[in-house]
């Protein structure tokens, strides 16, 4: 199947009680059974649930995966996985990442005696000094939020092969519509279901796909044993957000390619960050792995001062100013104060984050009402 068939056609069948063409929703908490140990596959929806299990189908075929488990938020997927470990046990991960997968990592699972090392994974090779007997996963987003670096994931799929360790993807920048992890060698990709699977702003969602049976038991396991499910009206949303993916994407890529043109050449435009720029530092890598550029990128002015990038963060009126991103609609959002507030500020700036920083979300509206509103905001 072809892209856009795929999308639409994933994990739906027509429902076998009614021929309803959408998968229902099934809104309940448990299922009558037959005797005691004599049921139709569903016994208690934490564990089990129609609608999820279509959305499950949905995630493994987008992804080129065998396997798809929906969670809670895009953290509960991310828990999941570091449930994998046990104490000792070391994780190396990217020190630009979302500030809550990197507050998760602090605050919650460091106190838990697994060792986190936050590393430049711009540079594959930078990998290997930090390996060791305890290093059981490699943990890597790409395109990063909010500076669009690149990672390669088939190069550092190798090393964790080598090194006996899991590759996990944050795929949520991207979307399976323009990278597909576990293809380049990735063993569990991970979503922000929220952002562009999702693609309207109205739900928190996260997904984990993955190929190999056993880790999928365990996973499996880790998502009942833990509870961080999703409920049956926001699996119909991610199911539905789906069916259209490949469209919004599109134009998602479209816009986003004449928003940032449009960033770097307006005169008061400092520096733009996205990772269609064919002087981008890894965009030999971003073309290997990445169908096309998408929606996302982040800009400073050349007025470098807190004060500017607030006037302009207040005064658009399409880009609406909030936090998350991947929706219909364009999004600005001031990483330092939003998104990357729970990052302490030493290691915001060490890592190219700086206060001024301004990130856009770029929608599917037409683009010149688009760069009007940037333009008009900018000045
Ligand atoms: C790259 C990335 N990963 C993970 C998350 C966490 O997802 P959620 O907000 O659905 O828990 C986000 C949220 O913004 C994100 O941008």
């Amino acid at each position: 199947m072809k892209t856009g068939t795929k999308f639409i056609h994933a994990g739906t069948e027509p429902d076998p009680s009614t021929g309803a063409i959408m998968t229902p929703i099934y809104q309940t908490s448990t299922y009558v059974q037959e005797a005691p140990g004599k049921n139709k596959g569903f016994e208690y929806a934490r564990s089990q649930n129609p609608t999820r299990k279509a959305l499950e189908e949905a995630l493994a075929v987008i992804e080129n995966g065998k396997y798809g488990l929906a969670f809670s938020s895009g953290v509960a997927a991310t828990d999941a996985v570091i449930k994998l470990l046990s104490p000792g046990d070391e994780v190396i991960c990217g020190n630009d990442m979302y500030g809550g997968t990197y507050r998760l990592f602090t605050k919650i699972f460091e106190k838990y005696g697994i060792k986190f090392h936050y590393i430049n994974m711009q540079d594959a090779d930078n990998i290997s000094q930090y390996l060791n007997s305890s290093t059981k996963l490699i943990w890597i987003e790409t395109p990063t939020n909010p500076l669009m670096n690149i990672t390669d994931i088939a190069a550092v799929a190798t090393i964790a092969k080598g090194a006996n360790a899991l590759l996990c993807v944050d795929n949520t920048f991207a979307s399976p519509y323009l990278q597909n992890p576990l293809d380049l060698g990735a063993d569990i990709v991970m979503h922000s279901s929220t952002k562009y699977l999702g693609g309207h702003s109205d739900v928190i969602q996260g997904a984990l796909v993955m190929n190999d049976a056993d880790l999928r038991e365990k996973l499996y396991f880790i998502q009942k044993s833990c509870g961080a499910v999703p409920g049956p009206m926001d699996c119909f949303l991610v199911l539905r957000g789906i069916k259209t993916l490949h469209v919004r994407m599109q134009r998602h890529c479209e816009n986003g390619a004449i928003v940032a043109h449009f960033l770097r050449n307006h005169p008061a435009v400092a520096k733009v960050w996205w990772c269609g720029f064919e002087d981008h530092p890894n965009y030999e890598i971003a073309k290997k792995q990445m169908r096309d550029f998408g929606g996302m990128m982040s800009f400073t002015l050349k007025d470098d001062s807190i004060e500017n990038a607030t006037r302009v963060l207040s005064s658009t009126h399409l880009f609406a100013l909030a936090e998350s991103l991947g929706g219909v609609e364009s999004l600005i959002n001031h990483p330092a104060s939003m998104t990357h507030a729970s990052i302490p500020k030493e290691e915001r700036i060490k890592n190219g984050l700086t206060d001024s920083l301004i990130r856009l979300s770029v929608g599917i509206e037409d683009a010149e009402d688009l760069t009007e509103d940037l333009n008009k905001a900018i000045g």
